[in-house]
């Protein structure tokens, strides 16, 4: 195993090392230790409420999604007291809007990687918010936990399986939350089907399909910020880089770490050739971009068992001509839900084979996030205006000391099968079991916020 890939599969469970046919852990590379024994660890975060707070945010990361969220968070009146970028330029900008909305003038940190070190130590601080590449995830919320900050986390949260645990430990030790923002939680589409879940529309739940399918290639070989850490994660590392897109919505339908959790995955991806070929259609010859090997395989397709039986796909492709979809499929004994374009066939509602539109139940399902989002929200993103509904609950919550919808046992599971599908590819697919990141608190948690909310 090349040395640059250890890294994937840090901290796997000892059965998943087992289950590698043909190889003992020694042999592949992987450390054998085992993380997160319940015996020392502190007491869990399920069902601990926000203390009642008004926010204060520093943010760290001022690129594309940063400044997207500040926005955002600016039109909620949120206070920033302090922005971070490695670039000025960036930072400088956020600067400029936090002042434009009538704000006292943020605390700007820039010019190195650490400069964000000193935002987190500012005592009027309370929370920060993570919009970096994805390798500075842990450190940064590791460090902002430590501090005693509240952390709101871009996806995926981690990397790795240990940096998983990293997590999850550090928010049990320091009683703070890392909020993972995984904002397709709360599409319309999303959370409507909650509730017509909890009405039993579509029975017993057995299978989903999802996945992250979005053709990336002009971002990645772009010059912005965004496309070189992205080529470069493509070159050292295999699998699902970003799994949780598809899987939120799927893990909340599901009552994932709610009564049910992963258990384990399978994972196999096709060769890498998507980045290659636009580089020889778009790249001129001597550019550094030649120098590049990319290996992460075009198209991942992973299947995930969870422990009450039900099964899910999870696929992911980010580098060939393709319409957007996260697919968004779940289906029981009573009926199917497909997404991207919406369509749905229910028992008794059924048109022989046809799908069926999803506009009659929508007033009867509608989430009440969205009923009263829909006069303030500004559709200013790509993603319809899911992101501003999960920053007005996710303050709200602050605010009214309420529990977080989406916590760091569910940052850890939905970022799991990242290294857990390198690993996979790496055995032939075979199967790598997801660490239980409750600690067995997922028999007794009640079904997650957003789906008691309705
Ligand atoms: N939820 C979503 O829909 C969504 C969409 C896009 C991106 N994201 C996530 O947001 C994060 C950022 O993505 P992006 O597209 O905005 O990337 P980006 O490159 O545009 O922005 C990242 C910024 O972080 C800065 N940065 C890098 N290292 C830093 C450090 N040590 N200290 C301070 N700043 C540092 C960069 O200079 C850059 O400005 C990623 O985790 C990505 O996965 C989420």
């Amino acid at each position: 195993v090349p040395a640059k890939w250890i890294d994937d599969t840090n901290g796997l469970s000892r059965r998943s090392f087992l289950r590698m046919s043909g190889l003992t852990a020694m042999s592949a590379g992987l450390p054998v230790k085992s993380s997160g024994s319940a015996a020392k660890a502190a007491p869990t975060m399920i069902g601990v409420p926000f203390e009642k707070m008004e926010p204060a945010l520093g943010i760290i990361g001022t690129g594309s999604r940063g400044t997207l969220l500040l926005r955002i968070l600016l039109e909620l009146n949120v206070k920033v007291r302090a922005v971070c970028d490695v670039l000025n330029e960036p930072v400088e900008v956020a600067q400029t809007l936090v002042e434009h909305a009538g704000q006292a003038k943020p605390e700007l940190y820039s010019g190195s990687v650490n400069a964000y070190e000193k935002l987190i130590e500012r005592d009027d601080i309370n929370t920060i918010l993570i919009a970096t590449p994805w390798e500075w995830h842990v450190p940064m919320a590791l460090k902002a936990m430590r501090a005693g900050k509240h952390v709101l986390l871009e996806v995926p949260a981690a990397t790795t399986i240990e940096d998983c645990w990293k997590l999850v430990d550090a928010s049990e030790e320091t009683r703070r939350h890392c909020v993972l923002l995984e904002n397709c939680c709360y599409g319309y589409n999303e959370l409507m089907l909650l509730n017509m879940i909890a009405d039993d529309r579509f029975g017993d739940l057995l299978f989903a399909e999802c996945g992250y399918l979005h053709d990336l290639r002009d971002l990645i070989f772009s010059a912005k910020t965004g496309g070189t850490w992205r080529r470069d994660a493509m070159t050292k590392r295999i699998g699902n880089l970003y799994p949780t897109h598809g899987l939120g919505p799927v893990a909340n339908y599901m009552r994932i770490n709610r009564g049910d959790r992963f258990d384990y995955m399978v994972s196999m991806s096709t060769p890498a050739k998507g980045l290659d070929t636009y580089r020889k259609q778009h790249i001129a010859a001597g550019d550094p971009k030649w120098g590049e090997h990319y290996v992460t395989g075009d198209m991942n397709t992973s299947l995930i068992k969870t422990v009450n039986g039900l099964t899910i796909t999870l696929q992911y492709d980010l580098t060939n001509p393709r319409p957007y979809s996260r697919i968004n499929s779940i289906a029981g004994t009573k009926g199917i839900f497909t997404d991207f374009p919406p369509r749905i066939s229910l028992e008794g509602q059924r048109d022989e084979d046809s799908w069926m539109s999803i506009d009659e139940w929508k007033q009867k399902y509608e989430h009440s996030l969205w009923k009263d989002s829909h006069s303030i929200a500004k559709a200013d993103s790509d993603h319809g205006d899911m992101d501003f509904v999960m920053l007005r609950r996710t303050i709200q919550c602050m605010r009214d000391g309420l529990e977080p919808d989406i916590d760091v046992y569910d940052a850890a599971a939905w970022s799991a099968p990242g290294p857990l599908s390198a690993a996979s590819i790496r055995n032939r697919g075979n199967s790598m079991d997801f660490p239980d990141f409750t600690r067995g608190k997922w028999r007794t948690r009640a079904a997650c916020n957003l789906t008691r909310l309705g």
